[in-house]
């Protein structure tokens, strides 16, 4: 077992890319921590330098307290699965499963044992015999598993295991990896760009975008808490409505939330109502799921939006309606990438920290001083509203509805998408 602690970790790739960015994360004794974010972030460039695959170009990585940034990959104790998790082609399924413990002199008595125990388990002892190239995409993943099982390692590292596999089969191997790692106890970090999957397997996850981590949490405080804007409309299945609002404090009564055609109001009461009323005059970006929006009779009193039923989508377990209200919408909005600005070579370490520091300004700590909104946000739209129904669709194409908003739901973020009221963690 084992703990890793990433400290201010940075990775520029020879050429001078900024594929990760100053980030910090732990993962604890037992834990299965899950690396979430878009192709492209950083997931794998980071689970590579805790293997040791990869230099680490400045920042410290601490494994089970030591500091390891120079240790060997074999001298780690760590076991990685790839997306297509390689296996000797010539060898059996039951020769794949025994060779690490081969190299490691285990008495072949207990190999053997241990080889049936592990098949057994991963569902996978009717293929002993066979070789890797007459099993299925999902039988090879298991087996893949399974040889970075044997080796009793301290740490996983699994790479997106399941990307290539059909959903079905993805949903059975996801539970599977769930409980056998929990069984076995052994901490893990757990790559993937699926959020289903990340909210279904983790303890916690770590979301990541361009290089920069965003958000930490378990699920529940990652989906219903979310950090940034960025967090909040990634892990949504459905699309998250981002809405753009006014904050104003008519006669310091209350606070508005002014959608233009339609007002919200917030009490004094609120817990969020000084860190809005910080914003007053400004322009937030509120964000508010689906099902945070309920339809309601006409007459109803109380927070709401109103407006003409455009479209209905079936989707099996519910029903979506697109709702023309005449809301100015945004899309979420997306710092700067300063990799575009890395080229000329960042090697060293000095190196990297005075173009960091030239790039975000020496000192700065806040989001707002880091990220200035780009040139070109704020480009709304007039958006539909995307209300769940339900399994019941309550209007039809071309009615005007009502939805009362949940304001307790509401998620308010500055223009540059971090939030106005800190998460609770
Ligand atoms: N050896 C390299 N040299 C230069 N750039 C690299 C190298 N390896 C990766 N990158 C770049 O670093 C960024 C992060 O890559 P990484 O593979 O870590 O992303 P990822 O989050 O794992 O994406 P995916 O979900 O597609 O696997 C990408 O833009 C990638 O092109
Ligand atoms: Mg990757």
């Amino acid at each position: 077992m084992s703990t890793v602690v990433l400290d201010n970790v940075t990775k520029v790739y020879p050429g001078g890319f900024l594929a990760v960015d100053r980030l910090s994360l732990r993962a604890d004794e037992g834990e299965l921590l899950v690396l979430l974010g878009p192709s492209g972030c950083g997931k794998s460039t980071l689970l590579r330098m805790i293997a040791g695959l990869e230099e680490i170009t400045s920042g410290d990585l601490w494994l089970s307290g030591q500091l390891a940034n120079d240790y060997a990959p074999r001298d780690r104790d760590v076991a990685m699965v790839f997306q297509n998790g390689a296996l000797y082609p010539h060898r059996s399924v039951r020769g794949n499963l025994s060779f690490p413990m081969e190299i490691a002199k285990t008495d072949p008595n207990m190999v053997r044992e241990r080889v049936v125990e592990l098949s057994r388990a991963l569902h996978i002892e009717e293929t002993l015999d066979r070789r890797p190239g007459t099993l299925s995409g999902g039988q090879r993943q298991r087996v893949a598993m399974g040889r970075a099982i044997v080796r009793q390692p301290s740490l996983f590292l699994m790479d997106e295991p399941l990307s290539n596999l059909d959903a079905g089969m993805r949903t059975e191997l996801r539970m599977e990896i769930s409980s056998l790692v929990r069984a076995l106890g052994v901490t893990t970090i757990y790559v993937t760009h699926d959020q289903v999957e990340a909210l279904t397997l983790a303890d916690r996850i770590a979301i990541m975008n361009r290089g920069v981590l965003q958000d930490v949490g378990t699920p529940a405080q990652v989906y219903n808490d979310p950090a940034t804007a960025f967090t909040a409309a990634f892990l949504n299945s459905q699309q998250l409505n981002l809405l753009a609002a006014t904050v104003r404090t008519p006669q310091n009564q209350f606070i508005m939330l002014d959608f233009g055609p339609h007002q919200i109001t917030m009490p004094w009461t609120d817990p969020r109502a000084y860190a809005v009323s910080q914003h007053t005059g400004a322009q937030i970006i509120v964000g508010i799921r689906p099902d945070g929006l309920t339809p309601v009779p006409e007459q109803t009193e109380g927070p709401s939006f109103f407006g003409r039923v455009r479209t209905l989508e079936y989707h099996g377990h519910e029903w979506l309606a697109y709702l023309e209200a005449g809301i100015p919408a945004v899309t979420v909005p997306e710092p700067p990438d300063p990799r575009r600005h890395m080229n000329g070579g960042a090697g060293g370490n000095g190196k990297t920290r005075s173009i960091m520091r030239r790039l975000l300004g020496a000192g700065g700590s806040s989001e707002e001083e880091h990220t200035p909104p780009p040139a070109g946000y704020g480009t709304h739209r007039r958006a539909d509203l995307i209300v769940r129904l339900g399994n019941r669709p309550v209007w039809r194409a071309g009615e005007h509805g009502r939805v009362a908003v949940d304001v307790s739901r509401l998620m308010l973020f500055t223009q540059s998408g971090a939030r106005i009221d800190p998460p609770r963690r």
